[in-house]
């Protein structure tokens, strides 16, 4: 665990040094669980983006991409819930004012018993907890973190308020004109893109004369005032979210659940998450509007912790806006049922697929991230920090090196990138010894690199280098193109 702790600092700075993740705002000290990406890490986020985006959108055909606002109508979030449920338990310590919310407490908590070996107690805590959770047992949360003398990590005691419920949305103001009633132009920053998809269900079905089961599918920002943000960009209070609604007939929504269930998990193998660091974990207390949901978890260096949710989300969003908009929110399905009469308008079902993006690319970080050493032939140790991108979503895909900045070289060097950038993101650099711009590219996860020498401009080959294996081979300079596309549409 300790070493787990170690590499994971590691691997936070080594997202800073290299231009993948900065802290948002750094010259004002930073804003606390707010990041930004830089120029690679834009990158890497848009290939996983498009990933999903293509696997949802051009691999199904009846599923279709919206883009909605993130400022919404009020009243969207009444009808959905979140103004009156969106909330956490949380406790205060008395003598800090640092607030927790109840269940990140109580797991921190079992997280040093487990790091202290103490496995068995860390299961009991988590277990009542979850029990207590279900129950909305607060009285009883606030026994289990004093019986346990769980203590705030600043004053270090264990002096706690009573467990209480804190919202999550941020609110803001709307428009310029001033009212007597603060509440008239209040508008949330949009804690799910879920809702967007939702409130357009009837506009997207008409227009795109879907056939249920259809699904609509979401990439986009989200906001949670969320109290204890943590463990980088674990748990952030801006982040994105990729998520599908998938519209169902009543009644199948279970059959439907367990597809989805089965080809996300295979979708997250497919772009390189082995599948012994993924397993299923089912809510044991549902959200107001679920009748079925799950968690996919991945094996984080800090544990396993939530990547995405799968939820069988009932009709409860359609129906509720169609309660507060006053509008028929229905579908009308021609099919025959077993009975060979049409069955006719109905609300449908919904199961939702829900991952974020910010989750999935500290997945692939932690999975990618290495620092390797060894003795080469010569007796002498060696070592890197690589980064192990699968190839189809690194940032770079192929570094250009001239070993000479003269002789010809950089003007074959050139050729090559104007051939290839349409293609692929490449990388061009003619500084430096070649040993130090390889170890530059590891360093950044660039899959492959090309060096241009002498015997280029005599039998027109290039090495070509496998950053995974540091393998080198020489290839004809006309294939490189074509050997890197292969690669990363594997
Ligand atoms: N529409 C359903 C929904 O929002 P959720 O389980 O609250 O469900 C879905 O969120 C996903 O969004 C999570 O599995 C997680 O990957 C991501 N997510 C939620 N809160 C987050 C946060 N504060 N920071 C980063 N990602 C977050």
């Amino acid at each position: 665990m300790a070493n787990d702790h170690n590499i994971f600092q590691e691997l936070i700075s080594h997202c800073k040094e290299y231009g993948y993740i900065f802290q948002s705002s750094e010259i004002y000290d930073g804003l606390a669980a707010v990041y930004d990406y830089g120029q690679l890490g834009a990158q890497l986020k848009k290939n996983l983006r498009d990933e999903w985006w293509k696997s949802m959108t051009q691999l199904h055909e009846n599923i279709v991409g919206i883009d909605a606002a993130i400022f919404m109508h009020p009243t969207v979030w009444k009808a959905s819930g979140h103004v009156d449920n969106f909330s956490d338990p949380m406790i205060d310590n008395k003598d800090s004012n640092k607030r927790y919310r109840v269940d990140h407490l109580i797991e921190a908590f079992a997280e040093d018993l487990e790091a202290a070996g103490k496995a068995t107690l860390a299961k009991e805590v988590l277990e009542t907890m979850d029990v207590l959770l279900a129950k909305d047992d607060y009285a009883g949360l606030k026994a289990l973190i004093e019986k346990n003398n769980m203590k705030c990590s600043i004053s270090k005691t264990c002096n706690w308020t009573d467990v209480r419920q804190f919202n999550l949305m941020f609110k803001t103001e709307f428009g310029a004109v001033a009212s007597d009633n603060p509440d008239d132009n209040v508008v949330y920053l949009r804690p799910e893109t879920a809702q967007g998809i939702f409130v357009n269900f009837l506009n997207v079905q008409k227009t795109g004369r879907m056939k249920i089961p259809f699904g609509i599918a979401q990439t986009g920002k989200a906001f949670r005032n969320e109290i204890v943000a943590r463990q980088f960009i674990f748990r952030m209070r801006e982040f994105e979210q990729m998520e599908m609604q998938f519209f169902v007939r009543p009644g199948t929504q279970m059959e439907w659940y367990n597809y989805w269930r089965d080809a996300r998990k295979a979708w997250h193998e497919s772009i390189g998450i082995p599948g012994n660091k993924l397993r299923f974990h089912d809510h044991v207390k549902l959200a107001h509007y679920a009748d079925a949901a799950l968690d996919i978890e991945f094996e984080f260096p800090f544990g396993w912790k939530e990547l995405e949710g799968i939820h069988s989300r009932t009709d409860f969003d359609l129906k509720q806006h169609a309660n507060f908009s006053r509008k028929k929110i229905q579908y009308f399905d021609n099919d025959l049922n077993p009975e060979g009469k049409p069955y006719g308008n109905y609300t449908p079902f919904v199961v939702e697929t829900s991952v974020g993006l910010d989750r999935l690319f500290l997945t692939v970080m932690s999975l990618a991230y290495a620092n390797e050493s060894w003795t080469k032939e010569d007796g002498a140790p060696d070592s890197r920090v690589v980064l192990k991108i699968p190839a189809k979503i690194a940032p770079t895909k192929l570094a250009i090196l001239p070993l000479l900045k003269k002789d010809g070289l950089p003007e074959i060097a050139r050729e090559l990138m104007n051939e290839c950038k349409g293609s692929f993101m490449c990388f061009y650099e003619e500084k430096d010894a070649i040993g130090k711009r390889y170890r530059r590219m590891d360093a950044i996860g660039t899959p492959f690199c090309v060096t241009i020498d002498h015997q280029t401009k005599e039998d027109n080959t290039v090495t070509i280098r496998y950053r995974d294996d540091m393998r080198q081979e020489r290839i004809a300079l006309s294939e490189v193109k074509k050997l890197v596309l292969e690669k990363i549409n594997t």
